[in-house]
């Protein structure tokens, strides 16, 4: 749904949950998929992974995922700050639950989005939050420039987010975990064609699809060797087969990261 308001996203996810629900009754008596989490995965809490933090709106509606890399910087998918400002949107640390009131609530004093952003399959899906005040959490480590064998295929990532378990189904209440497998560079162009950028995204998923991030979990980590080498960006569908989960390479940008942070 990257490019469009949060309006439209719901207003997207709407209608294609409608067509997803029209679907199914033409396409009964075939058995429906239980609900999975992410899709595919476990639910999790924000102590397991404090440096998990939700982007709401000024009403602390979750929409995207972020990850705290310092007590006052996030770093989420530029797609998610789309149509929003300094005033329309906070973070919040700490809740595990969508519909929580606990955890920490943060105003955002600064938006960065990288530069040459316009849209989530053309690159650059990358952003940076200042909080206006810091997160009693701890960061998490992310890659450097150089680290980029970790995107070696095949190797285990986890995934994290509050999105939706299925593709144009309802977000999870609890936070939800999956690993996934990276994808080679020429496996994802097979899948993607010009819309995969190398330099700039990197695919996970398995071959037989089932387990993705989805629909709200955009912004979120991609952690490899526990460190955040991903951010959730597209994907056409979610947990299809042949088509895995594309996220922002974060080592392509660690550096214009790390000056925001620093900055
Ligand atoms: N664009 C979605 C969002 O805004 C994330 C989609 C990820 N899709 C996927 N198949 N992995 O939340």
């Amino acid at each position: 749904m990257f490019g469009l308001t949060r309006a439209k996203k719901a207003a997207a996810v709407g209608a294609a949950a409608a067509a997803a629900a029209a679907t199914a009754l033409l396409t009964a008596p075939s058995a429906a998929a239980a609900p999975q989490p992410i899709v595919g995965g476990t639910t999790t809490t924000t102590s397991s992974y404090p440096f998990m933090m939700q982007i709401t709106d000024a009403s602390q509606n979750q929409f995207c995922g972020g990850t705290l890399v310092s007590p006052t910087k996030v770093v989420t998918a530029a797609h998610c700050m789309v149509g929003e400002t300094t005033g329309s949107v906070r973070v919040v640390g700490g809740r595990t639950y969508r519909n929580g009131t606990n955890g920490t609530v943060a105003g955002v004093s600064r938006i960065w989005i990288h530069p040459d952003y316009t849209s989530a399959t053309r690159g650059d899906d990358v952003a940076v939050l200042t909080l206006s005040s810091s997160m009693p959490y701890t960061p998490a480590g992310y890659v450097s420039s150089t680290d980029t064998s970790v995107y070696a295929a095949g190797t285990t990532a986890r995934i994290l987010g509050w999105g939706t378990t299925s593709s144009g189904g309802s977000s999870s209440n609890q936070l939800r975990t999956a690993t996934v497998p990276t994808v080679s560079d020429s496996s994802c162009r097979t899948s993607y064609g010009s819309r995969f950028v190398q330099s700039d995204m990197v695919c996970a998923g398995y071959t037989s699809g089932g387990v993705d991030t989805c629909q709200g979990d955009s912004g979120g980590p991609l952690l490899i060797g526990g460190r955040l080498a991903g951010i959730t960006s597209w994907g056409d569908g979610c947990a299809a087969a042949g088509y895995p989960g594309v996220y922002t390479r974060l080592t392509t940008f660690s550096a214009q990261v790390t000056a925001q942070v620093n900055g």
